[in-house]
């Protein structure tokens, strides 16, 4: 009921009055008087005939002020105090205001005597806070009273809000960033072998890795290769093999020989060559009319003279006796039928059997012509027997028109 208290008023004018009467009656302690209520926030100070305000931090009660406790205040002339605010606090009493917390702490009531320091996972950056703010996603504090919350560090991480620890990234994941809300897992060709991972290590060369998030690479298998970072083992490419694990390159297979799997080589076949620094992976055919009767050779060898090569994956043959052979043959060369090679083997010459061929041609020929002659004289002759005997003049008719003397022919 401060400031509702009966308190004598003395009005200029009535006092003047009573200072009148007073003087002429009564000896004066003011009974008696007309008294009025001091208004709200003053109180009669019966020292003075005025209305007096209160100080600062202090209020008026039935007759006089009292002092503000702590968590209130009063400015100048309050009837009653008032409590702090949310976010302030007065920690004295005859307080004549409050005061703003400070940053880390909040005072979420009104009439605090003190603040509240933040709790771990909450920060208050600026005065006057009435409540805390949860650290963000990403960041964290583990101490009370924080004005701002810190970052997780590189391979940390944490995904809630109010954080007061960051959780560690797990093996075969990572975050390269500072408040991270998740650790990424590593991606294919890369590993982590460890927890707290700020950076994935790339796989070495000769081994890879196809899956994401994974504590390790794998070796490539013989007839496989891999190069830095790489995702999946590459089987050699055509001609090339590697006949090691952990592969960085695969290679040609060495001079005479071939790819045999992509891991192993083989010798060059007989009849077949690959000589030394070939770009060609593949074992080549020797040449017509060379050999090589051994496997794994670097070249082929010309067929020699006086032999000859059908098979270029045989050794060779020696010539016939009746034949040629140069050398680069790939079979002996015979003269025609009734010819062979002369002594020196330069040129065909026919045979005896020729000669005596020809001979008997040439001599049936002369029997058949003097057979043939021989009849035709013989018909011939008889027939002019035969017209002799019939008494017929040998005379043609244009003989006998003409007039002139026949002609007699005859042998
Ligand atoms: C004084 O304050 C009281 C409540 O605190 C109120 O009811 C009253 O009306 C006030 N009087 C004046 C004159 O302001
Ligand atoms: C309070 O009163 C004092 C004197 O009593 C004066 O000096 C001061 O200015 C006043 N303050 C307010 C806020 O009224
Ligand atoms: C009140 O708070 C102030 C800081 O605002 C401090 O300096 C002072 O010591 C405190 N007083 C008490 C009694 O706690
Ligand atoms: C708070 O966190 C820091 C940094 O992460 C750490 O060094 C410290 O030990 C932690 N304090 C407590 C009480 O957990
Ligand atoms: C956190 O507060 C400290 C000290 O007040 C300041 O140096 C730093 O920059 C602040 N960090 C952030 C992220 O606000
Ligand atoms: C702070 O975070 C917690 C969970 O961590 C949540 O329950 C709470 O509501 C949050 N408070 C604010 C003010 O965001
Ligand atoms: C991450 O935080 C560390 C201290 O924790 C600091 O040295 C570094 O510069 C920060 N990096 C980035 C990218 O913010
Ligand atoms: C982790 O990987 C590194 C190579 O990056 C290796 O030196 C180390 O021995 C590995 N640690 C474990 C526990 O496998
Ligand atoms: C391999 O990956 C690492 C990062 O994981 C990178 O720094 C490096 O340059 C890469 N190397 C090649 C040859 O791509
Ligand atoms: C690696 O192999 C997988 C399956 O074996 C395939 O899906 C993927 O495309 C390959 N990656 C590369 C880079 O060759
Ligand atoms: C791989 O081939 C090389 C020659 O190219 C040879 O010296 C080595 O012994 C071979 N290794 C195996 C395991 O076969």
């Amino acid at each position: 009921m401060a400031g509702r208290h009966l308190h004598c008023v003395i009005s200029l004018y009535l006092c003047s009055c009573a200072l009148l009467l007073a003087l002429a009656t009564v000896s004066g302690d003011g009974s008696g008087l007309i008294c009025a209520e001091c208004p709200n926030g003053t109180f009669a100070d019966h020292s003075k005939s005025d209305c007096s305000s209160c100080d600062p931090g202090w209020c008026t009660t039935e007759s006089d002020c009292t002092d503000c406790s702590a968590g209130t205040y009063s400015h100048n002339g309050s009837s009653s105090c008032t409590e702090c605010s949310r976010g302030t606090f007065s920690n004295e009493s005859k307080s004549a205001g409050c005061t703003r917390c400070p940053r880390g702490y909040y005072a979420d009531e009104e009439g605090m005597t003190e603040c509240e320091p933040c709790p771990p996972g909450q920060f208050a950056a600026f005065d006057g806070s009435s409540v805390c703010t949860n650290c963000s996603r990403g960041s964290f504090t583990n101490h009370s009273a924080t004005v701002n919350c810190t970052l997780c560090s590189k391979g940390h991480y944490t995904d809630g809000p109010g954080s007061t620890k960051c959780g560690e990234c797990q093996e075969g994941t990572y975050t390269n960033t500072n408040g991270s809300i998740v650790c990424k897992p590593c991606p294919p060709g890369s590993f982590c072998n460890e927890t707290k991972c700020s950076h994935c290590t790339g796989c070495q060369a000769g081994s890879a890795q196809p899956k994401p998030g994974s504590t390790d690479c794998a070796i490539c298998a013989a007839g496989t290769f891999s190069v830095v970072n790489a995702s999946n083992c590459t089987t050699c490419p055509s001609g090339r093999i590697c006949n090691i694990s952990e592969c960085t390159e695969c290679y040609t297979c060495p001079a005479g020989m071939e790819r045999f799997t992509s891991y192993s080589c083989q010798n060059c076949p007989a009849g077949t060559y690959r000589p030394v620094d070939s770009n060609d992976p593949d074992c080549k055919e020797c040449k017509k009319g060379d050999y090589q009767d051994e496997s794994g050779q670097t070249s082929c060898v010309q067929c020699p003279a006086n032999n000859y090569c059908p098979n270029p994956s045989s050794a060779p043959k020696p010539c016939p006796e009746d034949a040629r052979c140069n050398s680069g043959s790939t079979s002996p060369k015979f003269c025609g039928s009734l010819l062979h090679w002369n002594e020196d083997k330069t040129n065909c010459v026919p045979e005896t059997q020729f000669y005596l061929l020809i001979g008997g041609l040439i001599l049936f020929g002369v029997l058949v012509i003097v057979i043939v002659t021989w009849f035709v004289y013989w018909n011939l002759c008889s027939r002019r027997r035969r017209i002799s005997e019939d008494k017929v003049p040998l005379v043609s008719n244009r003989s006998r028109k003409s007039g002139k003397e026949p002609v007699y022919t005859g042998l």
